[in-house]
């Protein structure tokens, strides 16, 4: 019997998971986005090409793998299209892409109302991507969204006309500019129309696909601490990025779930407020940005930046079940001269791996650091783990020892071959 194998992140985001789902792809037969929506940016170098991914699933690179958008996910049609098109503009067919009929749409008002909200969150902004994502998924769990299987047909008129009345409401109750529905409407029927071909009962694909043995891949978006449960709330995302969300996102019981890579870079960074106790705001942490070119695919934003932690990363292996790590971005550490690693916090004095997201828990600990070496030299040639220069074998061998999950696949650079596979 094959099994699922999944990805996901382990930290805040943008740990590399396009390039390990890259690889892993090729020998899939399906590969599906589980969650989120074009939040997520998954950067992919071919050959000095690079791809970045929104929606679609990374998967869809390779010419044989099925390429699936499953239920849990938030699609925007616009986005979509671009993507479909781009892909299509640089020689890659979408033959093999579906689009779950449950997966909810992202409209116009979604994206408005994510943008009023955080304006009226004042200081206290959560530093959202405003694409609507939020927006999106609590109209989901209200049950006035809008599926796939709704927006293809004409259904779609008598929805969408009724939630824009309702969603104008509120703008106007905020002095927010309204919204066209029948503008909207007739801009959205014309990206219907493209979309339909695409639209299946992605769960049914995926079943006869279990039954068949075929091999499956998930694609997680996001992370572990941007989880809705399990992330340093409210600074989070508006679904489950972590293991649950791929068994609800896609209609794959806990049974066929097979390994469970976690993705991480070898240092932390995030995008958005929120906690974040090993980042460095000064100039290890500019250094690290520039060096590993912590730039937003979504936004363009500038990543906060700082030290890899351990307590965190135990948390995420136990949430998520993690049969193996994928520590990427190894180049990129190896160029400072010391490198510090989060092995415990300090709790007014109580040393510990004790997570917890509580704010006031957060707030009331320090980092305890052990300190490498680094200079690790160029690591572009090196193919196996053993050739590995020793500062660099000392660091990762002390991650897998704290965590007791053994490393998979270590990353050596963006491009898609610059990998060791352990
Ligand atoms: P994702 O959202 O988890 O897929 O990650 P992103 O694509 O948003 O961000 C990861 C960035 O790191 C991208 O620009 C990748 O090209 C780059 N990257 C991934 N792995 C490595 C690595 O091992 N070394 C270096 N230098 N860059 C990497
Ligand atoms: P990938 O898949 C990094 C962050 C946003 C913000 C918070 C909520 O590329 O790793 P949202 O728009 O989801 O309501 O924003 O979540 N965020 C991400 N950060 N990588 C992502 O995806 C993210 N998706 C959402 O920056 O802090
Ligand atoms: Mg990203």
């Amino acid at each position: 019997m094959s099994k699922v194998n999944v990805v996901l992140g382990s930290f805040f985001g943008d740990e590399g998971k396009g390039k390990i789902i890259d690889y892993l792809s090729t020998n899939a037969d399906v590969s599906i986005r589980c969650s989120g929506g074009n939040n997520a940016g998954h950067t992919i170098k071919v050959n000095g090409e690079k791809f970045a991914f929104h929606l679609i699933p990374s998967g869809i690179l390779s010419p044989n793998t099925k390429a699936l958008i499953g239920n849990g996910v938030v699609v925007d049609p616009k986005v979509l299209i671009e993507e479909i098109n781009s892909l299509e503009q640089h020689g890659y067919s979408t033959k093999n892409l579906f689009i779950s009929n449950k997966a909810h749409v992202i409209m116009p008002y979604h994206i408005e109302l994510d943008k009023l909200l955080e304006e009226n969150r004042g200081s206290a902004k959560i530093g959202t991507t405003a694409r609507g994502i939020g927006p999106a998924y609590c109209d989901k769990y209200e049950r006035s969204g809008i599926r796939m299987e709704d927006f293809i047909t004409s259904n779609f008129r008598e929805l969408a006309l009724r939630n824009i009345e309702n969603k104008n409401k509120i703008f106007k109750s905020f002095n927010y500019p309204t919204l066209d529905a029948n503008k909207i409407i007739e801009e959205y029927e014309e990206y219907a129309k493209i979309l339909a071909p695409y639209v299946k009962d992605t769960i049914n694909i995926i079943h006869k696909s279990l039954d068949n043995n075929e091999t499956i891949l998930c694609e997680g978006a996001q992370a572990t601490l941007l989880d809705i449960d399990f992330g340093t709330y409210p600074y989070v995302t508006s679904s489950n990025p972590t293991i649950g969300g791929v068994c609800t996102g896609t209609g794959i019981g806990a049974k066929d779930i097979g390994e469970v890579y976690g993705v991480l870079k070898a240092y932390s960074s995030k995008v958005g407020e929120g906690p974040f106790l090993t980042e460095q705001d000064n100039e290890i942490g500019n250094t690290i940005r520039e060096l590993g070119h912590e730039y937003g695919t979504t936004t363009k934003r500038p990543r906060r930046c700082g030290w890899l932690d351990l307590v965190a990363l135990k948390y995420a292996c136990r949430i998520n079940g993690l049969t193996g790590l994928a520590i990427n971005h190894v180049d990129t550490i190896g160029k400072l001269d010391k490198i510090q690693l989060c092995v415990a916090y300090n709790h007014k004095g109580k040393i510990s791996m004790d997570f917890s997201t509580n704010p006031t828990y957060i707030s009331n600990c320090t980092p305890v650091y052990e300190e490498f070496d680094g200079n690790f030299g160029d690591l572009s040639n090196i193919k196996t783990k053993e050739d590995l220069p020793e500062n660099a074998k000392k660091y990762l061998e002390r991650i897998e020892e704290i965590v007791q999950v053994p490393i998979k696949f270590i990353g050596t650079g963006s491009d898609r071959n610059d990998m060791i596979i352990c």
